[in-house]
């Protein structure tokens, strides 16, 4: 279930929204008048703007006068100027972004009988600071400070509610650029929980992550079911069973190339955000593969392939690894059973081998981190898959 927003949290949004149309770039600033509680209603709202008809300092560069820009007007001038209806101001709120209010626009949301004026961001602006403390408590308008980190986690909480059950981006996932470079990759990614199943072929991932799914979503949690090969170019699979078999040393090496194009822009489009809005990824395989495939079983450099994984990632590891294990024999005579067919290059006995050997060699390597969980994988689906629940409620707490 999402979460609705609070009315603070909704007076942020509604001013943010605001700021972002602002014309001097020096602070984009902007304001919201709100009448009294519980009425509660929107007012008005204004941004940082030159007067309505008059050049603005994108066009026409700041005017400077001891230190200011004096080409616009200030967000809670506009607003004032916007509000309809001002005697609803007496005892309401003005929601400000970006600062306190200058000393001049204080004078006004005084006159006004503002009762709380409640600020984003902890820039104290520098006109009348002096005196705008002593100014707002003699008019026993109360002072509330925001903190940028607040609003931040009111568009996560929005952008979490519109992804959900009747929400407009419900059916999709953002991209990675939908919320510019500086936060992609940093504090909205805080959230969600990265599972990657990994195994050779035939081991039983699907099912697996299907049970797991369904188990996790009936506890309430958002998942996204994701897979790679695939996950970033939908032809890929094609492109990998195209590459002729040409020596062991150029195939190795084509197939890197498009495996970890792949994983990036997999990791890109669909999983970072998907993790940045709090959802639990399911991923059947990842880089575990890349080193099991093409470092053990076609002998490429593990640090090569560590390192290429690290960027298609974005340095974005598993909090999580469940590694199916089982025989090659078992694990390629369930694949004829379940679906006679040719057999790919990927899936012959010797190739296998050497894969396997190479993710037994890895979860040796991870014993010890916490972040890796080895499960005998041929028993029945329902054995198998409560010690993948018992795995993932002692390790990540789900
Ligand atoms: P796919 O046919 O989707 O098989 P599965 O359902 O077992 O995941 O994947 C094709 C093959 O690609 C599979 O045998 C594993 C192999 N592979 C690699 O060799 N390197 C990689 O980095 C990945 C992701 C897969």
């Amino acid at each position: 279930m999402s979460e609705r927003l609070t009315k603070a949290e909704f007076r942020m949004l509604e001013t943010w929204a605001y700021s972002t149309r602002g014309t001097c770039d020096r602070l984009h600033t902007a304001t919201t008048l709100w009448s009294a509680e519980p009425e509660h209603l929107f007012l008005s709202g204004g941004y940082n703007g030159a007067p309505a008809g008059q050049p603005a300092c994108d066009e026409a560069g700041h005017l400077m006068v001891d230190g200011h820009c004096i080409r616009t007007n200030h967000g809670e001038e506009n607003a004032l100027l916007n509000c309809h209806d001002p005697d609803r101001l007496e005892g309401g709120i003005a929601t400000i972004l970006g600062s306190t209010p200058c000393y001049p626009c204080a004078r006004k949301l005084v006159s006004k009988k503002i009762g709380i004026v409640e600020y984003i961001g902890n820039y104290e602006n520098a006109h009348g600071a002096g005196y705008l403390d002593d100014l707002l408590k003699n008019a026993f308008v109360k002072c509330v400070y925001i903190s940028t980190d607040d609003l931040l986690k009111a568009l996560k909480k929005a952008f979490d509610f519109s992804g959900n059950s009747g929400g407009i981006f419900k059916d999709i996932v953002l991209p990675a650029a939908f919320f510019g470079p500086r936060h992609a990759n940093m504090r909205l990614m805080d959230g969600g929980k990265l599972i990657i199943f990994e195994g050779i072929d035939g081991c039983g991932k699907s099912t697996q992550i299907k049970m797991l799914e369904k188990h996790l979503i009936q506890k309430g949690y958002q998942v996204f079911a994701t897979k790679e090969p695939g996950g970033g170019l939908p032809d890929l699979r094609e492109r990998i069973f195209a590459l002729k078999e040409d020596g062991e040393e150029n195939l190795a090496e084509r197939e890197l190339e498009l495996f970890e194009e792949d994983r990036r822009v997999h990791y890109h489009d669909k999983v970072l955000q998907a993790l940045a809005s709090g959802k639990i990824v399911l991923q059947d395989r990842g880089g575990e593969s890349t080193k099991a495939y093409q470092g053990y079983g076609r002998g490429m450099s593990l640090e090569r392939i560590e390192k290429a994984n690290h960027e298609a990632t974005y340095g974005r590891k598993a909090d999580l690894t469940i590694f199916l294990d089982m025989n090659v024999d078992d694990a390629l005579s369930r694949l004829q059973n379940d679906a006679p067919r040719r057999i790919n290059r990927f899936e012959k006995k010797e190739f296998l081998e050497k894969v396997k050997a190479g993710y037994l060699e890895e979860a040796f390597k991870h014993a010890r981190t916490g972040d890796w969980q080895t499960v005998w994988a041929d028993d029945s689906e329902e054995i198998i898959f409560e010690k993948i629940k018992e795995a993932i409620e002692e390790r990540l707490e789900l």
